[in-house]
């Protein structure tokens, strides 16, 4: 499908990552349908973006007509026979190779022909996930970075079958989505995440070995290298419990011993302590 003919986008799953990647495709104007297993979880999903649309207007970024237009566009659904009519389906769903294999073949059967579908997958392979459907030429990698409405990247990422219409038709979205997206291949990690989980990784090592406090490895790393935000709310944010499995899912396929996630944010994760969303990680978030 040719990027001018996406008129109306799905997405699946609308926790974090999801919930942002619909708030930036309303806002880009498209029509998009949300899909979530309970409604519950899709009404927390739209007061999710409603409330960082009105955070937008409150800063005058954008009119108040915008958000209700924007609101307007977003439709919710718990059945993902209502995403048949979309031009471009993005997945968010939990992180595990079965469960999207499974949504991508169930898609394949409720979409049409032509529509393009994309994994916002971090560390997964989106051939693997590709190889479950029968037009794998349609799949491609779009992954987003948290919080997705407010990271400019994309990567577009290749598969291994994926058709070059599908992944341009992908850049050129990501493009109108605001982003600056690039274009890679299915490697593990792609491209920044091959960099990054690492990188935390000998962060998070660095706590025990220097016996430093996470707020002064964090004071560590915006002041003296310049980072935004400190490792340690960065894992926060991202969720201790996405870390590990990315860290996982790279040193299984990887074996360089920096990938394998630090056994301290092993039993973070154990204890239920997973940053932001559970209210403790390294830190603890009242709000
Ligand atoms: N969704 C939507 N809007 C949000 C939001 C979210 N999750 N979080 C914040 N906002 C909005 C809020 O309205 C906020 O204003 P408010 O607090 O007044 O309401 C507004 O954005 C600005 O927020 P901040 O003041 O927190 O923005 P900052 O200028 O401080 O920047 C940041 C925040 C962009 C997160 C910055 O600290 C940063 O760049 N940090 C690094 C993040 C990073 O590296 N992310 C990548 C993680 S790795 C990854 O995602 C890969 C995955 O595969 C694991």
């Amino acid at each position: 499908m040719a990027p001018a003919d996406i008129k109306r986008i799905g997405v699946v799953g609308l926790g974090a990552m999801g919930a942002g990647i619909a708030q930036l495709a309303i806002e880009a104007g498209y029509e998009t349908v949300g899909r979530e297993v309970t409604a519950d979880l899709a009404q927390a999903a739209r007061a999710r973006i409603a409330h960082f649309l009105q955070r937008k207007v409150d800063k005058e970024l954008i009119a108040a007509a915008a958000r209700e237009s924007a609101l307007a566009s977003l439709s919710l659904t718990t059945e993902l026979e209502d995403l048949a009519d979309c031009d471009l389906v993005i997945e968010a769903i939990v992180e595990d190779l079965e469960p999207k294999r499974e949504l991508f073949r169930e898609l394949e059967g409720i979409v049409r022909a032509e529509t393009v579908l994309a994994t916002n997958t971090s560390a997964l392979s989106v051939t693997e996930i590709a190889a479950a459907v029968s037009m794998p030429e349609r799949v491609v990698g779009m992954h987003f970075f948290n919080p997705a409405p407010l990271m400019p990247l994309v990567e577009i990422v290749r598969a291994e079958l994926s058709s070059d219409e599908a992944a341009e038709t992908a850049f050129a979205v990501g493009e109108r989505l605001g982003k600056r997206p690039i274009r890679c291949h299915d490697t593990p990690g792609f491209v920044v995440n091959r960099v990054l989980i690492p990188l935390l990784n000998d962060c998070l090592r660095v706590l025990d070995e220097a016996r430093v406090t996470p707020e002064d490895l964090d004071a560590a790393m915006t002041a003296g290298a310049g980072w935004p935000m400190g490792p340690c709310a960065l894992v926060d944010l991202v969720g201790i419990d996405v870390h590990v499995h990315a860290s996982e899912a790279l040193y299984e396929k990887l074996r360089e011993p920096r990938m394998a996630p630090p056994p301290r944010v092993v039993s973070m994760r154990n204890a239920g302590l997973l940053g932001r969303k559970s209210g403790r990680g390294f830190y603890r978030y009242d709000d």
